[in-house]
């Protein structure tokens, strides 16, 4: 199947997966749109704002699309600037996709949702699938909200909506925007550019992530499994690694032994403390095979192989 439209393909996570699924299905099967204009446009692309139902049928209809990946979302620390103001971006986009999808025969819908449903309730080392959600971020909350939206709409429509409770996702491609986990991207970055990094968590603030490679095969992997495999119709847990920013100072480090990390916590070490540090993904890897390859040490040896790359043709 392809026909597939992307919410959000300048994002973090959208630039990556465009650049995927254009690799298995082609150029013109896979259609990128964000709020703006992107620069280096190949293949299909629209301008979208996915507060407007009209203009993502419009856009549905004209290229017939069959599956979409909703990722246009406003993060955790972003959030919380404007709490309301996100409900209402985060929720009507999320409706938008839902009623279009359901109004213009759109077979397949992937909805990510974050580590930032689960609060204070949890166990916070390996985490299970089932536990009490209290997120502590409007971001949270919004994510919680939609993945039961996700299951509402399977259940009473039949549409195929399909969801990963993502970590934070590390990657050198593109750059997050406005997350709590940011900082495990930042620092690479810093770590090339031989400058010190100022560190906007505690030093022993560990946390779920995963490498951008693994987020993206994860995503792949579930809207290619058979329908009858996936069981959970809110969102999947899922699992990469977990570290703290001493640890992953650590293993820069270990390449960059000169490389220094300062720790100045701001509101957002309060978001990190109320999420797990650790995932059990168990119900994933049962389901529809999902087995991560990254850890900290061969991510942060790839990360940098890659900075290294893209830095040295910039110059
Ligand atoms: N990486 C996201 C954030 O920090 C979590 O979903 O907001």
């Amino acid at each position: 199947m392809a026909r597939s439209l992307i919410i959000g393909a300048g994002g973090q996570l959208g630039t990556v997966l465009t650049q995927a699924l254009r690799d298995i299905h082609g150029n013109d099967q896979v259609v990128r749109s964000d709020m703006r204009e992107l620069d280096n446009i190949t293949g299909p692309f629209e301008v979208i704002d996915a507060t407007d139902a009209d203009r993502i049928a419009e856009v549905v209809k004209k290229y017939e699309i069959e599956e979409i990946y909703h990722l246009a979302a406003i993060l955790s620390a972003n959030g919380e600037k404007n709490p309301l103001g996100t409900w209402d971006i985060n929720m009507k986009t999320l409706f938008n996709v839902l009623e279009v999808s359901r109004m213009n025969g759109v077979k397949k819908i992937f909805y990510p949702s974050s580590i930032a449903v689960f609060g204070s309730e949890v166990n916070q080392q390996n985490t299970p699938q089932s536990s009490f959600l209290n997120p502590s971020t409007v971001y949270g909350i919004s994510k919680a909200a939609g993945e039961n939206w996700a299951q509402y709409y399977f259940q009473r429509y039949g549409l195929d909506v399909r969801s990963l409770r993502y970590p934070g996702v590390i990657g050198y491609q593109s750059l997050p925007g406005g997350g709590t986990t940011d900082y495990a991207v930042d620092i690479y970055h810093k770590a090339i550019e031989g400058a010190t990094f100022s560190c906007f968590l505690e030093e022993n603030t560990t946390l779920p992530m995963i490498y951008m490679e693994d987020a993206i095969r994860a995503t792949i992997e579930l809207m290619q499994a058979p329908k009858e495999n996936i069981k959970t119709r809110t969102s999947y847990n899922l699992a990469g690694m977990s570290f703290s920013p001493k640890e992953i100072a650590s293993s820069i480090q270990k390449i960059y032994p000169d490389f220094e990390i300062t720790y100045e916590p701001d509101f957002r070490q309060q978001i990190a403390a109320s999420w797990p540090q650790s995932i059990d993904d168990s119900r994933a890897k049962g389901d529809w095979g999902w087995n991560p390859k990254f850890n900290l040490e061969s991510m942060t040896e790839d990360m940098i192989k890659n900075l290294k790359l893209k830095y040295s043709k910039a110059e």
